[in-house]
């Protein structure tokens, strides 16, 4: 059976507040299934970078999918850069300010590095442009200096099919930020770089966090999360099972929490 299915949007734009997604008593199940998240409540400030880890199972996709409006919860609250949705499958549609990076990127084998990174840009386009995929130069420009940034410029026109799973993870990167969103949600974030590429990586996405981006990332890596986190939230077996500011966290309470 399938599962139920955001589509809509129930309350009226407002970019006003300080904090980019809030969530309330947040209950969700698959068709058939039991509880996979249970009553959770999260916030997340503007301009921030809110890690959200747990073990294999606990709840991170299914929860950045109902923020993005994927999913729709049986029950609470989901409100998303000033747009609520409530329970019974109305969920939220904010397409371009919302970018999201899944756990398998969501890329087009076929299509190159660089044409996978403008396609982030295919909602700012008119209907036909967007059919010929005719981009103008001043976004290729800048869909060049993303993908500069994130060290994958040399492979432009390389087909995505044959980069390796790092190269593949820099194109996605690059593609949310043609978005131009204001929160980006990214499932399994840096999972498939080296450390090296890893903080080169993150340090770019620092650099748009400062403009103001708001991350809202799941990993399982913790020096990431010591590095660049503002704020940790832990997930176990649905349940927010811890929720800190990241300066009060450290890896050895991390993993007791993330383990038991
Ligand atoms: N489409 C689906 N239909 C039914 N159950 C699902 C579906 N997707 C996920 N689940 C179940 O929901 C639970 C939470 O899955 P989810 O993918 O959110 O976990 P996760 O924390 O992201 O795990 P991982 O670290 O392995 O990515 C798991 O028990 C999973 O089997
Ligand atoms: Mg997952």
């Amino acid at each position: 059976m399938a599962e139920p299915r955001a589509s809509g949007q129930d309350g009226p734009v407002s970019d006003q507040g300080s904090l980019a997604v809030e969530t309330r008593d947040l209950w969700f199940s698959f068709s058939g299934g039991g509880p996979v998240l249970r009553g959770v409540d999260l916030d997340a400030a503007r301009g921030q970078v809110t890690v959200v880890l747990g073990a294999s199972g606990s709840g991170k996709t299914t929860l950045l999918k109902l923020l993005k409006g994927l999913l729709a919860p049986q029950r609470g609250s989901i409100r998303v850069l000033g747009r609520t949705t409530s329970p019974g499958g109305r969920g939220i549609r904010l397409d371009a300010a919302v970018a999201y990076i899944p756990q398998n990127l969501g890329l087009v084998r076929n299509l190159t590095v660089l044409e996978n990174t403008l396609t982030g840009a295919l909602g700012r386009m008119g209907a036909l442009p967007a059919l010929l995929m005719a981009f103008p130069p001043e976004w290729i420009k800048e869909a060049t200096g993303f993908l500069e940034r994130l060290g994958i410029a040399h492979k432009l026109e390389e087909k995505v099919y044959n980069l390796s799973g790092g190269e593949r993870q820099r194109v996605a990167i690059a593609r949310a930020l043609m978005q131009r969103p204001q929160l980006l949600l990214a499932d399994e974030f840096v999972s498939q770089l080296d450390p090296v590429t890893t903080v080169s990586i993150m340090d770019s996405v620092r650099e748009t966090v400062v403009t103001g981006l708001t991350v809202i990332m799941t990993t399982h890596e913790l020096d990431v999360v010591a590095r660049y986190a503002d704020h940790v939230a832990v997930l176990r077996d649905g349940q927010k099972v811890l929720d800190l500011p990241a300066a009060e966290v450290n890896p050895r309470l991390l993993s007791q929490v993330i383990k038991v």
